[in-house]
């Protein structure tokens, strides 16, 4: 194999293979393909799927012993997925203009090509998707063909940018959303279509509703809305395993409150509300907020209150409104928390901090800070949540020792 490195510091460097000259005995040939390259978003699909959960349970006990300085720990065995392939409930496409193996003139509309940022490889079968998503994608391909439309190109011509397919798993119901730089475009076969006019990017903007505006899903005994701006798990069936590990580790009586910090639409926090006395959540997206409150309701929970604040700002205030809690859950974006976030994580003195977390990287460090303030890291269990892909998820419980 050759590889070439790319970031690289004093003790480590990141590498991408360049040429694989002689296969490894264990890979296996490559099973989502698109134009002939393998699929972008399933860079570990050359390993076999029992290798791939070897792999991603020693990534967190080394995230653990590096960046956490912890030794010792008792890693609890990975938990598996539900499904190595077509688990993903939302997938993000972007269109581009036809590259040597496309018909002229006409738009694609699939994934970034590996390392180039400016070609798009044309998707007609993900296997990381269902059926009904890779079906709802060909559908508006056809469309913007059929109407003459063009990706937008670097010279800021043509009107397409990015189509999102979400999936509701266990309500059947597909969503999408186009992003045009232009407004006016014949009409598009779409539920929701935002426009971003000028050359910045992302998916983010004014949205015009054309069809269903929430998109409707289960998640264990949990009847869901999830607005198109909030966050939602992008595997349903294995974020039950994850929840459920959650709800394990955080060990509710029946009388505790609880804070479910980074809390998008209520998810973790309504899933326990049954086993609390009452539960508190922040997120700093306000439609998710909406989406929470909203959840409550339709399932009947009277217990739960939910709050828009930023975590580093809004933990002192709902402290003051709420009172001291007996339980944290955190799950927080792969950046993790902040050391400050972490302090005002500590001042609320709870007795146990459940720390659902994307990314064992900044989750150990931030654990590491925790312990040093008097917790104790009692047990860690990855969940694989990512299939095919380097990603891995991972609960950890801190239970504080000191009074
Ligand atoms: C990994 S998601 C978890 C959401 C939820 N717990 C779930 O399982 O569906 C992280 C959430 O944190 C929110 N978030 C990101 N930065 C934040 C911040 N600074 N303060 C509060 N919430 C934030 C995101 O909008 C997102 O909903």
């Amino acid at each position: 194999m050759r590889a070439r490195v790319g970031k690289s510091k004093k003790t480590w460097a990141e590498a991408a293979i360049s040429d694989l000259l002689e296969p490894g005995p264990e890979r296996i040939g490559d099973r989502c393909i698109h134009g002939g390259e393998p699929c972008p978003g399933a860079a570990w699909q050359g390993l076999p799927y029992s290798r791939q959960l070897e792999e991603k349970q020693k990534q967190v006990a080394e995230a653990l012993e590096r960046l956490g300085s912890f030794s010792g720990i008792d890693l609890e065995p990975i938990v598996p997925a539900v499904a190595e392939w077509r688990y993903r409930n939302k997938l993000e496409y972007s269109f581009g203009n036809p590259g040597p193996e496309d018909p002229p003139g006409d738009p694609v509309l699939g994934f970034h090509a590996r390392g180039h940022w400016d070609r798009i490889v044309d998707v007609d079968d993900c296997l990381l998707a269902s059926e009904a998503n890779n079906g709802a994608r060909n559908l508006v391909r056809e469309w913007a063909r059929d109407e003459g439309l063009n990706a937008v190109d670097a010279a800021g011509a043509g009107e397409l940018r990015n189509l999102i397919v979400r999936e509701g798993r266990r309500t059947g119901q597909i969503q999408t959303r186009l992003v045009t730089a232009a407004a006016e475009i014949p009409r598009p076969p779409v539920d929701l279509h935002t426009v971003i006019e000028g050359p910045s990017g992302g998916t983010g903007g004014p949205t015009g509703v054309l069809g269903e505006e929430f998109l409707g899903e289960r998640l264990g005994d949990l009847d869901l809305r999830v607005s198109p701006g909030a966050f939602l798990q992008t595997n349903t069936e294995t974020a039950e395993r994850l929840y459920s590990v959650a709800r394990e580790f955080a060990a509710l009586a029946g009388d505790e409150r609880l804070f479910d910090l980074y809390c998008g639409i209520g998810t973790i926090g309504l899933g326990m509300a049954a086993d609390a006395g009452e539960v508190w959540g922040i997120e700093n997206v306000s439609e998710a907020i909406v989406d929470a409150e909203a959840n409550a309701e339709r399932n009947g929970i009277g217990n739960a209150r939910f709050r828009v604040a930023d975590a580093r700002l809004g933990i002192r205030p709902l402290v003051e409104e709420a009172g001291r809690p007996d339980v944290v859950v955190i799950d927080p974006p792969r950046a993790g928390l902040s050391a400050k976030i972490v302090r005002r994580v500590l001042e609320c003195e709870a007795d146990r901090i459940v720390y659902v977390s994307c990314n064992p990287t900044t989750m150990a460090p931030n654990a590491r800070q925790m312990v040093d303030a008097g917790y104790r890291l009692t047990r860690v269990r990855p969940v694989d949540m990512f299939p095919q892909t380097p990603h891995i998820e991972c609960v950890a419980l801190l239970e504080r020792v000191s009074g």
